[in-house]
């Protein structure tokens, strides 16, 4: 296994940037005030305003999430953050908060303490969610809540190393760009994989795709120069690629062009080429609710997308609908049917999306947990949790 993105290194070196945090919150700009409606109004529901009981978050970065929080929750809120250079511009940005220097697996507060445990854009970066979990069940009083919210796209850091340990490959969603779809026939599309809208990531079997790769580059095809990076076999290098392609629109659609045109030669020859489609978010979505379970003293309350509108006059005409979801933007020719559940409905109000635009809307993947007593495991007792 080569050094690699996802070696022991990674989280001092990927966290030890803020540039990352200043290129997030441009990101956010544009949607503060609908993501801030979908925070507060979540939180109003699951964690009310209650006698000044411990908030912590975890891996608070630069405290965004300090901005969009109801203020009543201010006084008794600590931030904590594993990142040097994070906390010191939390701390410039705000200094009036109380923030600490903590990994979300060890954190310094009592036992029974805290009334809710906060995070945003964190679940999906840490790798050992099972700990981080015990200790949030730890600090956690009686009925304390967990709330998780993701508003940008999935860090896939966590899982491009279970893809690999599977013998998968991830690639960039070539099957859903438009502007190659736009140009194939009927029984090109057919020898395509079956995707989701808004899925990322394609997962194809590690040894098929470089047994192919190799054949094509042994015979001298020039389409093996067109996969770039791509036709390289380390497995881990090829996740890197992933990354840095998808951030760069001209290498996405041109890796895509040379994927696409790949999967239909391999394809239209017979060959095995095993594929399949992953969406992040549901991905992360499962992962939560299968490590948050009543064995390990929590109960979920919610885990899904959660939407929020409004009309903006300064979207361009032929556009009445700008929607966000999945940290992806689409300038849409029509209103259609916000994904997730409206916020407005946690507070039991119904909603109603005009017929006519243009509107703005987006979605915020929401993930809460009660802490519940511990549910016995089947056979056994349930495990009592405490520091380790
Ligand atoms: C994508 S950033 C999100 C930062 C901030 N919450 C935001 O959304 O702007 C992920 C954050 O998780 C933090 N992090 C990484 N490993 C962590 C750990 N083991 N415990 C707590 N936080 C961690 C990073 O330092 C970083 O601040």
């Amino acid at each position: 296994m080569s050094a690699s993105l996802f070696d022991e290194r990674t989280p001092s070196v990927r966290w030890g940037d803020p540039s990352l945090l200043d290129h997030l919150q441009r990101v956010r700009r544009p949607w503060n005030r609908l993501t801030r409606r979908i925070v507060c109004g979540i939180l109003a529901t699951v964690a009310p305003e209650d006698t000044g009981s411990a908030i912590v978050e975890i891996g608070a970065g630069d405290g965004q999430l300090r901005e969009w929080l109801p203020s009543a929750c201010l006084p008794n809120l600590t931030h904590s953050e594993p990142s040097e250079p994070f906390l010191q511009r939390l701390r410039q940005r705000f200094p009036e908060a109380h923030a600490i220097h903590a990994k979300a697996t060890s954190l310094p507060f009592e036992t029974a303490s805290v009334a809710a445990v906060l995070g945003l854009c964190v679940f999906d970066s840490l790798p050992d969610l099972p700990t981080v979990r015990d200790e949030l069940r730890c600090v956690l009083r009686q009925n304390g809540v967990v709330v998780h919210f993701l508003d940008l796209a999935t860090n896939p850091d966590c899982l491009f190393p279970e893809l690999i340990a599977h013998g998968e490959i991830p690639l960039t969603n070539f099957a859903r760009d438009p502007a190659l779809l736009a140009v194939l026939s009927d029984g090109q599309k057919a020898l395509l994989p079956v995707t989701k809208d808004f899925d990322e990531i394609l997962a194809i079997d590690g040894r098929a795709f470089a047994k192919y790769v190799t054949m094509l580059e042994s015979a001298g095809h020039p389409l093996v120069q067109q996969l770039g990076a791509y036709r390289g076999l380390d497995p881990y290098r090829l996740a890197q690629e992933y990354m840095t392609v998808s951030a760069d629109p001209a290498k996405l659609l041109a890796t895509n062009k040379a994927l696409l045109s790949l999967t239909l030669s391999a394809r239209s020859l017979g060959r095995d080429w095993p594929i399949r489609s992953i969406s992040t978010r549901d991905h992360l979505r499962a992962q939560l609710t299968s490590t948050f379970t009543k064995v390990h003293g929590f109960q979920i309350v919610y885990a899904g997308p959660v939407s929020a509108w409004e009309t903006d006059a300064t979207i361009p005409e032929g556009c009445p609908m700008l929607l966000r979801h999945a940290g992806q933007t689409r300038a849409l020719k029509e209103i259609l049917p916000l994904p997730g559940q409206p916020i407005e409905q946690w507070a039991g109000v119904p909603t109603v999306l005009p017929s006519t635009g243009p509107i703005r809307a987006c979605t915020v993947e929401v993930f809460v947990a009660q802490s519940s007593p511990l549910a016995p495991r089947e056979g056994g007792e349930g495990r009592p949790t405490g520091r380790h």
